[in-house]
């Protein structure tokens, strides 16, 4: 499950919406958190090794590791992407039925349903439950396939749809629409999730 994961979080920065000079181009921030999102995904990998050999994992670890994984993947990134990139994509002309877009959205749903089912082994893990790690190992591993290759789906086909058409204009409202995301998820916050993958990372990741 972790072939894709071994590129690492290097050259790209949060482009943020507001640098002075050249505007920022918004699927490069996108392309960044996918970075993030995978630091998180090594992480949770590397926990799920722990399991495996019979070692148990502190729960403060895993409920932080879920807490990025739902309100930074999920809430943030795939929530960005849908109320901002995916309508600018198809006002460009890009189909959504039975094309990429309604893919990109369904995935985002499966990804949904398994960061559910994830808190929900987290939680039988918690109250003590046999097995329950199995289970967590199980979905996790689903949940990191998805998200693998929904994330090269994206950067290799979304992405280069989205540079081929997204004029100007387009990407100063997808930046603009951005900036406004940074600032409602609050000051500081996303510098803390990068910071809380990298960590993560670092104490998992095998
Ligand atoms: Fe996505
Ligand atoms: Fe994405």
């Amino acid at each position: 499950m972790m072939k894709a994961l071994t590129a690492g979080v290097g050259d790209e920065k949060f482009e943020k919406s507001d640098g002075a000079g050249a505007m920022s181009y918004p699927i490069h921030t996108l392309k960044h958190e996918h970075r993030v999102i995978e630091q998180g995904l090594r992480a949770l990998a590397g926990v799920c090794l722990r399991f495996s050999s019979g070692e148990p994992v502190p729960p403060e670890a895993l409920a932080q590791l879920l807490d990025f994984i739902r309100a930074f993947a999920d809430r943030y990134h795939h929530g960005k992407e849908e109320a901002y990139l995916f309508p600018a994509l198809e006002r460009q002309g890009i189909v959504r039925e039975g094309g990429p877009l309604a893919m990109m959205e369904s995935e985002h749903q499966v990804e949904r349903e398994l960061v559910a089912e994830l808190g929900r082994d987290f939680e039988a893990y918690q109250a003590g439950i046999p097995d329950a790690h199995w289970r967590f190992v199980e979905t996790a591993g689903r949940f990191i396939d998805l998200l693998v290759g929904h994330i090269q789906r994206e950067d290799q086909i979304l992405f280069r749809i989205a540079e081929e058409v997204l004029d100007q204009t387009d990407q100063a409202s997808l930046s603009a629409a951005f900036k406004q995301a940074e600032a409602e998820i609050g000051a500081g916050v996303l510098e803390n999730y990068e910071r809380i993958a990298a960590e993560l990372e670092r104490a998992w990741a095998a």
